[in-house]
């Protein structure tokens, strides 16, 4: 049985995150919304209550039982995790004199206590909080305090229940990962045994005994997931897996053809179908950015459909679905800005049970299992790409010669990013074909032809980005050439927005 530590989201946005650093820690855990604690799990060796929006005060505020976990497992409280079980067990928590937010170091503390294990004196953390906890319960302790913060930090006496008011899970607590550990390793005894290895090795047991002689058909996008996802399932189930790969004519310069050899290299069984002519006829002097998605996703969903079809005794449809994409799903607080589902909508008299074998998985966790599965690295490494392609960098209607200017861009800027080794320090870059024309000279014509953006962005997780701070000689490199070898553009920019406010894409 995977040991797991359960994370109760009670909506903070960096709940995430203290599940990434619980997997740092070799540990599996899981997130659930505040009130889903399951019942008898028996694999469960702590508990982790995440910070919130909310302040314990405000009627709409998450609130749990606690009997549901307190004396069963080793508790850790963070922010409102531990300000919510200060107040329901009595304690007083009120509004903040000045904003407690920012840096502060640890004046006192316990050095006894196991949470403070290693920790050095004054040792800085992370406050973010309106309220503060100012009378702890009868029975609890303080054991820590700053500056400003009496109650930083404190534990029920006699038992394995903690509340730290800063944030271990952030980078600008110095110490939170030794604290996290203090409690994941040192408390609740985690054996840290989760690892690309023994995921790869368990998954593969699991699925072989789920799936048996199944068939199952998965849809590649060429993407990171779907690829890993299909490497593992051929692993388990070899021949019994098939996988559509559908090229609607908007992808990358030679990607259909480059990406079809990578994944006969890896011994996958792909069907791969060009319906490129069905994509452009349908998108044919559609300018409106929500319609070309939707006309790309509906299309897709219409030939894939039609290829699995004729795999008559499929019974799974398997998705390279990740965390992250489930969590913002699931979200309790429920922000989402643009939905990115392909396969998403797959019409139900398909009939078809869902395989999801990376739904646990972060996106490095996912890449760090594709390299454990041998896979090659440009695969691994690959940026993402919009599921709509080129279709949502091609401002205003979408022609296939609009689109072929589009690749040689793209292609020079992507080439270019991998030439000067920086291809790998960003999380994603593309070119925009914008709907407008400007003048130009070149010898002694003047012209008048198209511009383009070109985007570079770095960033952990797609949810917040900055724009990538290339060298000014790469980008003069790039801008001449794209100017000299593409014809039909004269002028090259570089979007200089981060997200938010903007987005990654352009539509
Ligand atoms: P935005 O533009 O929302 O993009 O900042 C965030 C990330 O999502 C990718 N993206 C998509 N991926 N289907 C996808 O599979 C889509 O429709 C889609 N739209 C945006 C985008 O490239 C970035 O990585």
């Amino acid at each position: 049985m995977q040991e797991k530590i359960l994370i109760l989201d009670f909506g903070s946005q960096t709940t995430q995150l203290i599940g990434r650093r619980v997997r740092e820690l070799d540990t599996f855990c899981e997130i659930v919304p505040y009130n889903k604690f399951p019942k008898n799990d028996p694999s469960v060796i702590g508990v982790i209550l995440s910070g919130s929006p909310y302040s314990v005060y405000d009627e709409s505020a998450f609130k749990m039982d606690l009997s549901e976990i307190r004396g069963k497992y080793p508790i850790l409280g963070i922010c409102y995790g531990a300000q919510f079980m200060a107040y329901a067990n009595g304690g007083k928590v009120e509004p903040a004199g000045s904003r407690e937010y920012g840096r502060a170091n640890l004046a006192k503390f316990d050095k006894e206590n196991p949470l403070f294990k290693g920790f050095d004196e004054n040792s800085q953390v992370w406050m973010s909080h309106g309220d503060t906890i100012t009378t702890l319960p009868a029975g609890f302790k303080i054991i820590a305090s700053t500056d400003k913060v009496q109650n930083a930090a404190y534990q029920a006496e006699g038992e394995k229940l903690w509340g730290v008011q800063f944030h271990p899970e952030v980078f600008h607590s110095t110490q939170g990962t030794q604290l996290l550990k203090n409690f994941v390793v040192g408390v609740c005894g985690s054996k840290q045994d989760w690892s690309p290895a023994s995921f790869v090795e368990s998954t593969v047991e699991e699925l072989k005994k789920e799936l048996g002689n199944d068939r199952v058909i998965l849809g590649l996008s060429g993407g990171v997931d779907s690829s890993v996802c299909a490497v593992l399932l051929n692993k388990a189930i070899g021949k019994n897996l098939t996988c559509i790969f559908v090229d609607h004519g908007m992808l990358r310069k030679n990607e259909f053809k480059n990406v079809m050899h990578d994944y006969e290299c890896l011994g996958l069984n792909v069907i791969g179908v060009d319906a490129s002519e069905k994509f452009f006829k349908e998108l044919e002097g559609v300018t409106e950015p929500e319609r070309k998605r939707k006309i790309i996703g509906k299309g897709f969903v219409d030939v894939f459909d039609t290829e699995a079809k004729k795999i008559t005794d499929a019974k799974w449809l398997a998705q390279g679905t990740i965390y992250p994409d489930r969590i913002e799903s699931l979200s309790i607080t429920g922000m989402v800005i643009k939905s990115h589902h392909n396969v998403g909508g797959l019409p139900e008299e398909m009939n078809l049970k869902l395989c999801e074998p990376l739904k646990w998985l972060f996106k490095d966790e996912v890449r760090r299992v594709g390299r454990q599965l041998g896979m090659p690295d440009h695969l691994i490494n690959r940026h993402p790409f919009p599921g709509p392609g080129l279709a949502v960098r091609i401002l205003g209607d979408i022609t296939r010669e609009k689109v072929q200017v589009l690749q040689e861009a793209d292609d020079i800027f992507i080439q270019g990013l991998r030439d000067w080794g920086l291809y790998d320090q960003v999380w994603q870059a593309g070119v925009i074909l914008l709907p407008i024309k400007s003048v130009g000279v070149m010898g002694d014509e003047r012209t008048y032809e198209r511009a383009v953006a070109l985007r570079a962005v770095t960033s952990t997780d797609a949810m917040t980005a900055d724009w990538a701070h290339l060298p000014y000689d790469f980008m003069a490199k790039v801008s001449n050439d794209i100017i000299n070898k593409v014809k039909g553009v004269n002028r090259v920019c570089y979007d200089i927005s981060s997200k938010p406010p903007a987005t990654i894409e352009w539509e």
